[in-house]
């Protein structure tokens, strides 16, 4: 069979799925690799480097997706890049399939096999596979570096002959992958880390990090989704949550925001009042922005300034990193897509629950029963 490695086309995509590396991988696996020439170019891999390990390179996107039974790419594809892809191909790509309903139906129509990164279960088997978690972590560390850049203070505790320099105070909220990362990063820095998340279970791991764990009382499970995810929380919840995040806040140098829900719009843990409550010259990174942002004036894709205060709802923040990202990235493909490949085939069985949780359209059917239910079927 043969996989088409594709080069990227959404702007500022400089991520690649695939690396020479991973070539070599899914060759042994009995595929044949195609890759489009300039592919790896932003991610600093040549067509030459992609060569020498086996890949045969093509111009354009036509040439490459010409008999190609499955495509590999990183960003969700467009309209333009479907419309190019042969029917009854298998597709891989990170897609947030409840949202990118566009995509699902024209890939639909063309029954695309299609896999979304997104989708892959969150269980032990599947770790090596778990896009979501690599390109979290990045974008964890990424946000406390771009955080402390913006502000106009030291992040540690500086005693130096002209005075002291207390630590910069920084909250995080929201202490999944990305969240923890940023904790850990905001602390090998000096700074005085605050961490706050629905899901009590998290303190722990907080804690071990060295930060404070902001407590807001529950005398329910609120917070606690399935699968270790969270869920929205109850009125009364929210409320208790925004009296203590806004304590927390108005002390704050640095908030870092990750909180996210699955498939539903990022909760909103800062209204204006509370930007407002901040200090000048103190920063908000808003990692949520993807969905909406967890800041009420989160711009996505922009860095405004409100009253003093920097808020930076800059999108894609892995793809900044995109060496690392490539190579964390192409893994979990390759992995994925090895896993799935018998003697050069593929090989779905659909009763393996990462072949078929990670599946969101086949035969004609859209599988996943969120995304269905979000095309309204
Ligand atoms: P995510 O990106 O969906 O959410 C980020 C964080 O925001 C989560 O910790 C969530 O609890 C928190 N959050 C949601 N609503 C909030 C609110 N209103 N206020 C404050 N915080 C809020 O989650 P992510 O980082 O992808 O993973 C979440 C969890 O999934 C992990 O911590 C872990 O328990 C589980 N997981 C399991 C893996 C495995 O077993 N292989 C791998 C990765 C994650």
């Amino acid at each position: 069979m043969i996989a088409a490695v594709l080069k990227e086309i959404t702007p500022d995509e400089n991520r690649v799925a695939a690396t020479p590396q991973t070539v070599k991988d899914l060759i042994k696996s009995g595929l044949t690799i195609r890759v489009e020439s300039g592919a790896g170019d932003a991610s600093y891999i040549s067509d030459g480097d992609y060569k020498n390990v086996g890949a045969e390179i093509f111009p354009d996107p036509s040439s490459i997706l010409k008999d190609a039974d499955i495509i590999l790419k990183v960003a969700p594809a467009t309209k333009e890049e479907i419309d190019k892809f042969p029917d009854n191909a298998a597709y891989i790509s990170l897609c947030q399939t409840t949202r990118e309903l566009e995509l699902v139906k024209l890939l639909n129509n063309k029954k695309i096999t299609g896999f979304s990164m997104h989708l892959i279960p969150r269980t032990t088997l599947a770790q090596s596979m778990d896009a979501l978690s690599s390109q979290a972590n990045i974008a964890g560390y990424k946000s406390v570096l771009i955080g402390a850049s913006h502000l106009p203070v030291y992040m540690p505790l500086l005693m130096t002959a002209a005075g002291t320099i207390p630590p910069a105070k920084v909250l995080i909220l929201g202490a999944g992958v990305a969240g923890l990362q940023a904790i850990a990063t905001a602390k090998r820095l000096g700074a005085q880390v605050e961490a706050f998340d629905v899901r009590p279970e998290v303190k722990e791991q907080v804690e071990s990090l060295g930060a404070k764990f902001v407590e807001v009382e529950s005398d329910n499970d609120d917070g606690v989704g399935e699968g270790g995810y969270a869920k929205e929380t109850s009125e009364d919840y929210k409320n208790r949550q925004q009296q203590k995040i806004k304590e927390h806040i108005a002390k704050s140098n640095l908030v870092i925001t990750t909180a996210l829900i699955p498939g539903r719009p990022a909760p909103l843990l800062i209204p204006r009042d509370m930007v407002e409550g901040m200090k000048p010259g103190s920063a908000i990174v808003d990692l949520a922005s993807e969905n909406g942002g967890n800041c009420e004036l989160t711009k996505p894709g922009e860095i405004i300034l409100h009253n003093g205060v920097k808020i930076d709802g800059t999108l894609n923040l892995p793809a900044t990193m995109q060496i690392h990202a490539s190579q964390l990235y192409a893994k979990n493909v390759s992995t994925f897509l090895t896993y799935m490949v018998k003697d050069g085939n593929l090989d779905l069985n659909l009763d393996d629950e990462i072949i078929s949780g990670s599946m969101f359209t086949h035969n004609g059917q859209v599988t996943h029963e969120p995304t269905s239910k979000a095309l309204g079927d």
